[in-house]
């Protein structure tokens, strides 16, 4: 007898998701996944978890490498290419083969792209993609008395023309390709073209698929994040983590590392690097709280600070479940719009995970701290008590005396911070007006002065 899918696991795992949709939709982001990629029987996969990136609102650029189409056409036209530093020299007559190994990565990616057969993952995705001459080229030069010839460096991206394909719902795709203004033709590292873009583009993250298992730590399992200078120094600090990667392996790995530490220079504050050989690896770094590869990060991964109007979908987005479960008053989102500058927020990687507000009542010199939350995936790491700490000291600030709360369900957590209990006639005035005897809150206390 065939078992019923678990309705309610499904379920659970798309509401859990919900968060990550959301904080996502709109974002700018730039995908590298290598030639090797798309010779696996599995790039279906990837191809599908793209659409449906797009699907949820993501912009999407991609880039794609093809080193061993390369390889291979090269190999047919009889060129044997040099290497120097592990950049291969492109001769005029190798240009060739890179045009014609590109050119045939690129139409098998639009195909797939374009599938959209019932019954399968692509059904009605409807992919529109653009390519085109994006990125301007020059001559990586001579160096060391060495002539890389049409081995090229980026030298302008152009970011308007992508922003406007990708404002009109394109995805826009890219090759190790570029031209220059003497029409002539480069062939690039794919990796540098995704970094370059990422930066022209002030991309929100730059994600780069690959082929190896990824940064890896001491117990040989990913990393999960490393902010700037780490991802600089990760090289020359744990050796004994990259011994466990093969040689090959670890020069790719410091590659992508270096890559995403120029990227996040450059001003792109998520760099994520994620292992192809992980089905689905796409979709769970984004849409999964931890994450399964290395997040290399601008600033600090997680924040906190004043809120702005663009946080009140966030803030709505983590207080409307304990509202309903009546931990929270209820707040329209009118009301949230005029008075979001009391709020202060704590984002990590794009979401709202905890806000308090601060209202201060000049009069009796007397505050309320309110609508003080955290998401539930990140309770009882001290984040409540760290926004409680701030508000207080922005109350301070503001030379209040007394510090009021209402709460329902978390008396005991603020006893144990400090107040204590007080009736709703102390309140000050203007909030005795608006106190709710239905939802019967207890009223807490704290002196500051
Ligand atoms: C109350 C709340 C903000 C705490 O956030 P947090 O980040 O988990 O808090 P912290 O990590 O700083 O504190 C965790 C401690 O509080 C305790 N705690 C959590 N909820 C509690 C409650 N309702 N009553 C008493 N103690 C509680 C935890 O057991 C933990 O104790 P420990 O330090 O002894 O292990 C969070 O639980 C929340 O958002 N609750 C729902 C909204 C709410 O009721 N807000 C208050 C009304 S304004």
């Amino acid at each position: 007898m065939n078992k019923m899918p678990d309705i309610n696991d499904h379920v659970t795992w798309f509401r859990n998701s919900a968060p990550y949709i959301h904080a996502h939709r709109g974002k700018t982001v730039v995908v590298l996944f290598g030639g090797e990629a798309v010779e696996q029987e599995s790039f279906h996969h990837l191809i599908n978890d793209i659409a449906l990136l797009g699907s949820l609102g993501v912009r999407l650029v991609l880039v794609h490498g093809a080193r061993p189409q390369i390889e291979r056409q090269l190999e047919t036209l009889n060129i044997k290419s040099k290497f120097f530093e592990g950049l291969r020299i492109t001769t005029p007559e190798a240009i060739l083969g890179v045009e014609q190994a590109v050119g045939q990565v690129r139409m098998t990616i639009e195909s797939q792209l374009s599938m959209g057969l019932p019954n399968t993952p692509m059904a009605d995705a409807s992919v529109s993609v653009v390519s085109g001459n994006f990125v301007t080229a020059q001559p990586y030069g001579i160096r060391e008395g060495i002539d890389y010839c049409q081995t090229g460096n980026v030298r302008k991206v152009d970011a308007d023309a992508i922003k406007q394909q990708l404002d009109h719902g394109k995805l826009v795709l890219a090759s190790p390709i570029g031209y220059s203004p003497t029409g002539e033709i480069f062939n690039l590292r794919a990796e540098d073209v995704a970094t370059d873009i990422a930066i022209a583009l002030h991309a929100d993250k730059l994600i780069f698929v690959m082929e190896t298992i990824g940064v890896i730590n001491g117990d040989g399992r990913p990393l999960q994040q490393l902010n700037l200078p780490q991802a600089e120094q990760w090289f020359k600090q744990h050796g004994k983590a990259n011994a466990r990667l093969s040689e090959e392996d670890a020069r790719d790995t410091q590659s992508h590392l270096d890559n995403a530490a120029h990227a996040c220079r450059g001003g792109v504050r998520r760099v994520h690097l994620v292992s192809r050989n992980i089905d689905g690896s796409l979709l769970l770094e984004l849409y999964t709280r931890d994450g399964v590869g290395t997040l290399v990060t601008a600033d600090n991964y997680e924040g906190l600070r004043l809120a702005t109007i663009r946080d009140i979908g966030g803030i709505l987005e983590l207080i409307t479940p304990l509202e309903e479960q009546g931990a929270l008053v209820k707040r329209s989102r009118e009301q949230l719009e005029l008075d979001i500058h009391n709020f202060t927020v704590i984002e990590r990687d794009g979401m709202i995970v905890a806000c308090a507000a601060l209202f201060c009542f000049d009069i009796e010199k007397a505050c309320e701290l309110a609508c003080l939350a955290v998401h539930p995936d990140y309770q009882e790491h001290g984040r409540g008590n760290e926004l409680m700490q701030h508000i207080e000291w922005q109350a301070r600030k503001q030379h209040m005396e007394q510090m009021f709360t209402l709460t329902t369900q978390t008396m005991h957590w603020f006893l144990e911070r400090g107040f204590s209990e007080a009736d709703p006639d102390e309140l000050p005035m203007e909030k005795q007006a608006l106190y709710n005897y239905q939802r019967n809150s207890k009223v807490l206390r704290k002196q500051l002065g």
